[in-house]
């Protein structure tokens, strides 16, 4: 009878032993085969001149600044880290990818919702420039945040690694898990930063303008408050046609063509993006990158007014708050849109009156 026991389990851990070893031959698989790149890493890569070779010049540098700088090059193994890592930034959910969402590590198993990526805020997958090639101010450039790797955090205060942070905006502003630090999707996104800093000549442990995102202090406008009746008239003036009338975003063939600002597919009661939580980097954000082709068009105070009222739209809990407030913003969630849309069918006066 105990050697039957000891047969049976050993038959099980033989078994999971056997179970550990494939998934790390597929592992192994996937990081020996060739990525195949999304349209703007493609392009985006091509221009950094992202090759095997034992030296690595930017391009970039050379045509800002005509001088050459030379760094250590980058083997087969690391380029394709960094040709994953920006797949990952710019197509987090895998809808580009041309092996199913395998070739991305499955990142979207650590996000809930079907439709976030790191580039509907990491601009430009983490890059953002303007058409004559120059860095903006406060775009949360993902080079820029890797030469600042193991700075104090300046919200929280702490000595934050790159790989926390990059943690923090899973379960945050992705509404979604933590991924183990040794995981493939913080390995690659780590490499894709770190070629980003290559590239573009960031100096390690400096504080460059284009890291974080730009804040707009409520001592920055005329003071008059923020306030969201103002913040939801503007908001359906200029972002509802692409965000949509409850901000839930536009979706067509299943992927997101205009992020959700609320409801289950948006960041989390807990990200930075979160008027309520940090009121300074959503308004920062809208004044900077929105809308599209407008940016700057709005004034500071308009911009806070807006980030105010996207705070007051039913969102997920954060990673702080308990099961009641999760359950709470659950309801709230399923129930605020039928009972918004049917209010505005019957004619009630859901819109803030347009003069004021
Ligand atoms: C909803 C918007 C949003 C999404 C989606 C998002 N982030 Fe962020 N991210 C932010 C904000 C806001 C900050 C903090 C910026 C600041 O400190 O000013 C940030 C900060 C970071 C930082 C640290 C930057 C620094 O300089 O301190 C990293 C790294 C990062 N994000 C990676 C990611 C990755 C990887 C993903 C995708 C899995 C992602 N983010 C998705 C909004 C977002
Ligand atoms: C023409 C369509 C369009 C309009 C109008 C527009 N946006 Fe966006 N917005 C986008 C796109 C596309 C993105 C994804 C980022 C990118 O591709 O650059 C985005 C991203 C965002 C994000 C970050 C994504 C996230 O998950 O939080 C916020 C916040 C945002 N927009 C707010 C606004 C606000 C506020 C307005 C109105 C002042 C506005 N947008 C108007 C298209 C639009």
């Amino acid at each position: 009878m105990k050697l039957l026991k000891l047969l049976a389990s050993l038959l099980v851990f033989s078994g999971l032993y056997w179970l550990a070893v494939q998934k790390h031959a597929e592992r192994d698989q996937l990081r020996l085969a060739s990525v195949y790149l999304t349209p703007n890493c493609k392009e985006k890569l091509a221009r950094y001149d992202l090759t095997p070779a034992e030296y690595y010049r930017s391009p970039y540098v050379q045509k800002m600044t005509g001088t050459e700088s030379t760094g250590r090059g980058y083997r087969a193994e690391d380029v394709r880290a960094i040709q994953r890592g920006c797949n990952i930034v710019d197509d987090l959910q895998g809808n580009l990818a041309r092996d199913g969402p395998r070739e991305r590590w499955h990142a979207n198993r650590f996000v809930r919702g079907t439709q976030t990526k790191c580039a509907h805020c990491h601009q430009s997958a983490g890059d953002k420039q303007d058409a004559a090639g120059n860095r903006l101010v406060g775009s949360n450039n993902l080079g820029a945040s890797w030469v600042m790797a193991d700075m104090y955090d300046r919200f929280t205060g702490m000595l934050l690694p790159n790989e926390l942070r990059q943690m923090q905006c899973y379960i945050n502003s992705s509404n979604g898990f933590k991924p183990n630090a040794a995981d493939d999707v913080i390995r690659d996104v780590t490499a894709y930063s770190r070629f980003l800093a290559a590239a573009l000549d960031m100096k390690i442990g400096k504080r460059y303008p284009e890291q974080g995102m730009d804040e707009i202090p409520a001592s920055a406008t005329l003071r008059r408050g923020d306030d969201y009746v103002r913040g939801a008239h503007v908001y359906r003036q200029k972002c509802a046609s692409c965000h949509g009338a409850q901000g839930f975003g536009t979706v067509v063939d299943g992927r997101a063509i205009y992020p959700a600002l609320a409801g289950p597919d948006a960041f989390s009661l807990d990200s930075r993006m979160n008027f309520a939580k940090v009121n300074t980097v959503m308004p920062g954000f809208i004044c900077r990158n929105m809308p599209p082709q407008q940016e700057g068009s709005l004034d500071n105070q308009q911009c806070r007014d807006i980030a105010y009222y996207l705070s007051t739209l039913p969102r997920p809990a954060g990673d702080l708050q308990g099961p009641l407030v999760a359950a709470w913003q659950q309801m709230m969630m399923t129930v605020m849109p039928p009972l918004t849309r049917y209010a505005e069918s019957i004619g009630g006066n859901v819109a803030p009156p347009a003069s004021h």
